[in-house]
This record gives C-alpha cells, structure tokens and sequence, in this order.
C-alpha cells in the first residue's frame, strides 16, 4: 500500500496569489497543490490537501490522522507563532510531522521568529516559497523510508 500524507495548508493560505505578494510569491493555494500533487506521482505516495482556516479544525484534524496517514506536513500560518493548542496535537498523534513556511519567518517580524511547532516537528523548512512544501514532501518522503 502506498503511503498517505497529510498536507495542512493554515490561515489565509486560501488567499495565496493576491495576498502580500511580494512576501509570499504569485502561486495561488491550487497552483501549490497541483506542484505537491505531481511530485507526489513521481515518489509513488498519495496525499490528502486541505485548508483550514480555524485553530480547532487543524487540531480535530491532526487529532484524526493518526490511522489514516504516515506523516504530516503542515504551514500553520500564524497558529505557528502561538497555538499551544495544534503543538499539542501534533505532539499526541506522534506522527512524523514537518513544518513548513513559504516566507524564511527568521528574516520577518520578531513576533514570527519563534515557532510553538517546530520543537515537535521532525524539522522545519523556511523560505523557499513554494519549493518549501515540495522539499517538505521530500523530506516526509525520506524519512519514513529510513525508519
Ligand atoms: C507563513 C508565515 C507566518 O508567519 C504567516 O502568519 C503566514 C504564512 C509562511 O508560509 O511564510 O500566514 O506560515
């Protein structure tokens, strides 16, 4: 059976394309699917993609992945720099989780340079626009393979 990964894009992501474009690239929401969604053929994996907007339904989400997927890669758009609630999740269902960011957040506001996720995630990958996904799908890839 091939491997199941889950793809959280966070808030305002659905507005990916028109918003702050000159931080987060012109590519909108559907654009980056379709990217993941290719390489995701090319490794021989299959993924579920949504977008939440609310802190509750990325928990209830995270919370209900456990059976259905073997790793998880996340933007948790703001929620990232202060959501005990979707760490907490993340940490409960245990599964390999990698957090990505199209913006480097380090290089950004002092608010954005702390993650709440990134000490129960596998790794973090920041900055590289829509690229961040595709080398957080890679990386996901990888790592259930090595373990
Ligand atoms: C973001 C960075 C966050 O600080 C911001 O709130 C977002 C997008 C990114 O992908 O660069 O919504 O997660």
């Amino acid at each position: 059976m091939k491997n199941k990964f889950l793809v959280i894009h966070g808030p305002n992501l659905a507005l990916l394309g028109e918003r702050e474009v000159s931080v987060y690239g012109s590519f909108t929401l559907n654009e980056i699917n379709e990217q993941l969604n290719g390489l995701a053929r090319q490794l021989n994996v299959e993924l579920e993609i949504v977008q939440l907007d609310g802190e509750g339904e990325i928990v209830e989400k995270i919370g209900k992945a456990r059976k259905q997927f073997q790793a998880i890669i996340i933007n948790p758009g703001a929620y990232t720099h202060y959501s005990v609630a979707i760490r907490d999740a993340v940490a409960a269902v245990a599964l390999p989780t990698v957090e990505v960011h199209l913006s480097n957040i380090y290089a950004r506001e002092e608010f954005r340079h702390k993650s709440m996720i990134a000490p129960v995630a596998v790794g973090q990958i920041s900055g590289f626009g829509v690229n961040s996904y595709l080398l957080g799908l890679k990386a996901a890839v990888d790592l259930l393979k090595t373990k």
